[in-house]
């Protein structure tokens, strides 16, 4: 039997647009993932944002419906980008992972990498100015090491700063003005 897990590059998948990479996403059957998913989950917000915020993967909202980031942790995001004062053509918000991972489990290592090239694709369909890595598994994706509140900026420009995932705040109430203070210090490369 011929393997399944080598993935089109993400140039590959760029080059054929928004809607060629829905469609790739919509078949993928690359990990085990898809047999549990309800609905894949790609994209909330604009297509072209000059902030993008990479969370981990969909939880059981997200599956249920197909938007990123519709619940709780959701509800918390929405307020980070309230506070950021972003435009709604300003910013989208996309996951590590497509699928749900059953009970919400962390994404694997295999997992990780056979869903990088999609967002990779995105990411260079998107062209954001500012990349924001919602916690650890983000990073990990990314393949970026930053401490958390850092930012780096790419060869091409582009800046990509960790901040907390709005999921681990909801139990760490007491960190969420570190993040407020993460956000104001790089006000200036959305503003
Ligand atoms: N957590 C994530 O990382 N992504 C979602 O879409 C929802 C919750």
């Amino acid at each position: 039997m011929t393997s399944n897990i080598v993935s089109s590059s993400a140039a590959d998948l760029a080059a054929g647009g928004f809607l060629h990479l829905e469609q790739e996403i919509s078949a993928c059957r690359k990990c085990g993932l898809h047999a549990t998913a309800t609905n894949k989950v790609i994209s909330k917000g604009s297509p072209h944002p000059k902030v993008v915020f990479i969370g981990e993967a969909p939880g059981k909202n997200e599956d249920e419906t197909g938007v990123p980031f519709c619940g709780r942790a959701g509800k918390l995001l929405d307020k980070f980008i309230a506070y950021m004062a972003l435009k709604e053509e300003d910013w989208a918000v996309i996951n590590t992972l497509k699928c749900r991972p059953p009970a919400n489990r962390t994404p694997t290592k295999q997992e990780i990498e056979i869903c990088r090239p999609f967002l990779e694709a995105q990411l260079a369909l998107m062209k954001p100015k500012v990349i924001i890595l919602l916690g650890n598994t983000a990073e990990k994706a990314y393949g970026e090491s930053l401490e958390w509140g850092e930012a780096k900026q790419k060869e091409d420009k582009t800046f990509v700063v960790k901040i907390f995932h709005p999921a681990a705040l909801i139990y760490q109430r007491s960190r969420e003005a570190e993040q407020y203070a993460f956000l104001d210090k790089y006000r200036y490369l959305w503003e």
